[in-house]
C-alpha cells in the first residue's frame, strides 16, 4: 500500500470551496449519478461498428461472469403527451404510422445483430419509455415474437427479471396479459400521485384512480412476480398529506414493490414556473426540507401495511419499499446481475446492450455509448451512437461513485475483488481528504460515509471523478 499524500487543510478547503462552486453553478449535479455524464461523448459509432465491439467483447471475455450477465434493454420513445415533470426522454406520438415504422426498425436492428450474440444468453429485459405499452397488441406480438426468434435469453425465471413499463392510462389494459404470455415477469406501472390537483398541473391529469386500481389488479392476477408502481414526492403542491393519500391509496392496491422518486425537476423553466425557483434553491432549501417530511409519512404508512424498506437518507434520490410477503415467494436467485433497472447498473458485472433511440448500452470495461440520433429505416453505416471508450480507470470511478449512490459505503474488499488493486491506492487523496474531514470511519473492514446532504455528498464524490481524470 502506498503512502497517502499528504493535503494540508489549506489546499483541502481550497478544493471544497471549488467543488462547491462548481456545484452551485451546475445545480443539475447534486445527483452524484449525474458524475458518470460529466465526461463527454466525443466519439461517433455505427452500427456497424457497435457490432464489432461486441464482438470483439465477447470473444475476450470467453468463459467470464460478465457474458452470462449481460442486459437487453428497449427504448420506446413515444408518449400519448407529455408529462411536464418528466425527465426521461420521449416525443408526442403525432402519426400513429410511426409505431409500425418503429417496431420494423427494431426488428431490423434484431437480424442485424442476431449473429454477434448467438452464443449468449441475455439474462434480462427492459422495455422503457417513454411508454412502451404505447405500441397496440398487435405490435407488441410482432416484435416479441421477432425478439425470441432472434435471441436466447436465461432459460431460468428465477434468474432473470424481464421489465415491462406501463402507463396504465394508455391503451387497453388486455396488453398485461399479453406481456405475461411472452414471459415478462415483472411490471412497473407510473403512477405518480392521486392527487387530481398535480396530475392536472403536471399535464398528466388523463391518469385515473380507478384505472390504476384496475391495472394493478389485472397485474395480480396475472401473477406477475413483481408489480411495482412508481409515486414521485415533492410536486411543488404537494403536502405531506397529499403524498401520505397517494402512499396509502397505493399501499391498499398491494402491489409488490413501491418505488418513490425524489422529484427531480427536468429544466430550468419547469423549476421557474412550478417552484419559482433555480436548481441551487430547489435542492439547498426546499428538497431537503420537504422530502424527509414526506418520507416520513410514507415509512410510517409502509410499517402499518407490511411494506419493508432500508432507513432512508434524507439525500437519496429513490426508496423501495417492498412487500415483504408477497417478495418472498419470487425469491429471485442469487446473481449478481439480476438487479438491472433500465439505466447502464455499476457494481454488478453486467453489461447492457440497448436499442432504440436514447437508448443507453454499456459494454464493461469497454465502451459505454447512447443512440443520439433517430433514423426512419435502419442503415448501419450511419453513426447515429455517441460514446467513449473506458479504461479500467474508468470503471473504478464507477465503482465507486455506485457505491455511494446506494448506501453510504465502501467496500475495499469488493473493490480489490474486482480490480486487483487497493482502493486506497487508487484514489489516496479522495480517501484522504474524506478521512481529514471525518466524513469516513472504517468499521469491520468497510468504509461508512457521512454526509449532512446531497451537496456534500456530491463534493466528496467530486474529489473521486478529479482525482480519476487527473490519471488521463
Ligand atoms: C421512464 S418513466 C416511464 C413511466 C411511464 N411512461 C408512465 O408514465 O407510467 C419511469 C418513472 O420515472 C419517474 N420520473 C419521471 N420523471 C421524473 C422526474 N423528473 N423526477 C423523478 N422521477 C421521475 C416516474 O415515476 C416514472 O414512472
Ligand atoms: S411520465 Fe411516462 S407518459 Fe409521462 S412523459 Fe414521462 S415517459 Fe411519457
Amino acid at each position: 500500500m502506498t503512502d497517502a499524500p499528504k493535503i494540508s487543510n489549506r489546499d483541502l478547503e481550497k478544493q471544497i470551496s471549488f467543488f462547491k462552486d462548481f456545484l452551485e453553478k451546475n445545480g443539475y449535479y447534486y445527483n452524484i449519478s449525474r458524475l458518470y455524464t460529466l465526461p463527454k461523448y466525443d466519439e461517433k459509432y455505427a452500427a456497424s461498428e457497435i457490432k464489432k465491439y461486441w464482438e470483439n467483447f465477447i470473444r475476450a471475455n470467453k468463459g467470464q461472469e460478465v457474458l452470462g450477465n449481460i442486459n437487453f434493454y428497449v427504448h420506446t420513445p413515444f408518449c400519448r403527451s407529455r408529462c411536464e415533470y418528466c425527465s426521461f426522454p420521449s416525443w408526442e406520438l403525432k402519426d400513429e404510422k410511426k409505431l409500425d415504422e418503429y417496431v420494423e426498425y427494431l426488428i431490423e436492428n434484431f437480424r442485424f445483430f442476431r449473429k454477434t450474440f448467438s452464443k449468449i444468453k441475455f439474462r434480462n429485459i427492459y422495455f422503457g419509455g417513454g411508454t412502451p405499452n404505447i405500441l397496440s397488441s398487435a405490435q407488441i406480438e410482432k416484435l416479441f415474437s421477432a425478439l425470441f426468434r432472434n435471441f436466447n435469453f436465461a432459460d431460468d425465471p428465477k434468474e432473470r427479471i424481464w421489465t415491462y413499463e406501463f402507463n396504465s392510462s394508455v391503451g387497453e389494459l388486455s396488453k398485461i396479459s399479453l406481456l405475461r404470455k411472452f414471459g415478462f415477469n415483472r411490471i412497473s406501472f407510473g403512477v405518480q400521485s392521486f392527487s387530481e390537483k398535480i396530475l392536472l398541473f403536471n399535464r398528466r391529469d388523463s391518469q385515473k384512480y380507478e384505472t390504476v386500481k384496475k391495472a394493478i389488479e389485472t397485474a395480480k392476477k396475472n401473477k406477475f412476480d413483481i408489480v411495482n408502481a412508481d409515486l414521485i414526492a415533492g410536486f411543488s403542491t404537494d403536502t405531506p398529506d397529499t403524498f401520505a393519500d397517494s402512499f396509502q391509496k397505493l399501499t391498499a392496491m398491494r402491489p409488490t414493490t413501491i418505488t418513490v422518486y425524489g422529484l427531480y425537476p427536468p429544466s430550468d423553466k419547469y423549476l421557474a414556473s412550478h417552484f419559482k425557483m433555480n436548481y441551487p434553491q430547489y435542492f439547498k432549501t426546499y428538497y431537503p426540507k420537504k422530502i424527509p417530511k414526506l418520507l416520513k409519512k410514507a415509512y410510517d404508512i409502509a410499517g402499518k401495511n407490511g411494506y419493508d424498506a432500508r432507513p432512508f437518507g434524507s439525500m437519496d434520490f429513490f426508496w423501495q419499499f417492498n412487500d415483504i410477503r408477497q417478495l418472498k415467494k419470487f425469491n429471485p436467485r442469487k446473481s449478481r446481475g439480476r438487479e438491472y433497472g433500465g439505466e447502464f447498473s455499476s457494481s454488478s458485472p453486467s453489461s447492457t446492450f440497448g436499442l432504440g433511440p436514447f437508448s443507453r448500452s454499456y459494454l464493461r470495461g469497454t465502451l459505454e455509448y447512447q443512440q443520439s440520433a433517430s433514423q426512419s429505416r435502419f442503415d448501419p453505416e450511419i453513426k447515429i451512437y455517441s460514446g467513449r471508450k473506458l479504461s479500467a480507470n474508468d470503471e473504478m470511478l464507477r465503482f465507486v461513485i455506485s457505491s455511494m449512490e446506494h448506501g453510504n459505503i465502501l467496500r475495499p474488499r469488493e473493490f480489490a475483488g474486482i480490480f486487483d488493486k487497493e482502493i486506497i491506492d487508487v484514489f489516496p487523496y479522495a480517501m484522504n481528504a474524506l478521512k481529514k474531514k471525518k466524513k469516513m470511519r472504517e468499521k469491520k473492514g468497510v468504509f461508512e460515509l457521512f454526509f449532512k446532504d446531497s451537496g456534500e455528498k456530491f463534493i466528496f464524490a467530486s474529489f473521486f471523478a478529479y482525482e480519476s481524470m487527473a490519471k488521463k
